[in-house]
């Protein structure tokens, strides 16, 4: 019988996830190549080359690796896994592994279009790295018997074109945030390791080292480009800012169970990642957003109930419960909206752009 419910029961379930295309599930982009030839990183080239000397490096070169006791690990803790949990988890995996996914094929489309050897060979390593990533998660996904096509996914997935400069702003966003969420949980996990319910997370630290550093090579090429930080730009900043603020909060309060399980409030939790989050876009924002301003708390609150409310609408179909969906849909945006002029806390952009992952 095919699963109608949001539960991973099959592989298909697993595939039809991650094709998914909805205002909360991770997107594959398209942009315009050509622009993408014209960068010049010539106003940042000492930090540029500099990190390309890393990239070359590859110092995660020999880390994607499953170790002896992973496979024993992930027999002994499954046990102890709660149904909720479980499902929390596999969504998770299918999530990330979707985004993981959407990295490599974007940069590696950018790598194909492009002849400005700087960001070909950028795009090489940054594709090198998240393939990676997404192989090792497809791994975990693959114990349970739901690993995922990536070259059906790659085919069937529905592509948002996304000018380069939103391109900057939401890849740089996705990769620093990535960074924050991975070593929040790495640091909880080393304090509480009878938390750890899978061994995934043991590879964390590493890992979310190449995020930042992806992050840092799209800060360089914004701080190459300074008119993308400027004028009628900070408008998108700032939207982008407090949509990637918005989704995560609002997708980890729908999965509570998945922190909790780590010893992790979902709420404290979100705004440790805001916090590290602030301190590392001042390397290019000009401004950070005001979290701790309390209209901006009640809004992230208001607006997970708006997303639960309409899920419950249109989980239960009907005319009534299409009127439901659509209202409280309205809701949220107008609670989005209001958040959007909660003012921001600006700061001048520090002379050294490049930072290290020092959470
Ligand atoms: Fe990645
Ligand atoms: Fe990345």
């Amino acid at each position: 019988m095919k699963n109608t419910s949001d539960e991973i029961q099959s592989v298909e379930d697993a595939a039809r996830k991650a094709i998914a295309d909805n205002l909360f599930a991770p997107r594959f982009y398209t942009t315009d190549f050509a622009a993408m030839d014209r960068l010049d990183v010539e106003p940042v080239r000492a930090e540029w080359d500099a990190m390309m000397a890393e990239y070359e490096g590859d110092n995660n070169h020999d880390h994607f690796q499953r170790d002896a006791t992973f496979a024993d690990e992930v027999r002994e803790l499954a046990d102890r896994m709660s149904p909720e949990l479980r499902q929390e988890f596999l969504d998770f995996l299918v999530s990330s592994l979707t985004s993981e996914f959407s990295g490599c094929v974007l940069y590696n489309e950018i790598k194909r279009n492009v002849t400005n050897p700087d960001i070909r060979q950028l795009m090489e390593y940054m594709a090198r790295d998240e393939s990676r990533h997404a192989g090792f998660i497809n791994s975990s996904l693959k114990d349970y018997g739901l690993g995922i096509d990536l070259g059906n996914l790659k085919r069937s997935k529905h592509y948002t074109y996304f000018k380069p400069k939103y391109i900057f702003y939401a890849t740089y966003l996705s990769e620093k945030i990535g960074y924050a969420r991975y070593i929040r949980i790495f640091r909880q996990l080393e304090k509480h390791p009878e938390k750890r319910f899978h061994p995934i997370f043991r590879w964390f630290q590493r890992w979310c080292n190449d995020e930042f550093r992806h992050g840092e090579s799209f800060a360089l090429i914004m701080r190459a480009h300074p008119h993308l930080l400027r004028g009628g730009n900070q408008l998108w900043i700032r939207f982008f800012l407090l949509a990637v603020y918005a989704t995560m909060y609002v997708r980890d309060h729908t999965r509570p169970a998945l922190k909790q399980a780590m010893g992790l409030e979902p709420t404290e939790y979100d705004f440790d990642v805001f916090r590290i989050t602030n301190e590392i876009t001042k390397q290019v924002f000009p401004f950070v957003l005001d979290i701790d301003h309390p209209a901006f708390h009640d809004g992230l609150a208001r607006l997970a109930r708006c997303v639960s409310k309409a899920d419950a609408g249109k989980a239960a179909g009907g005319l009534f419960g299409k009127l439901r969906q659509a209202a409280w849909s309205v809701a949220g945006a107008a609670v989005f909206a209001r958040m959007y002029l909660i003012p921001v806390k600006r700061h001048a952009l520090p002379a050294t752009i490049r930072m290290q992952p020092a959470w």
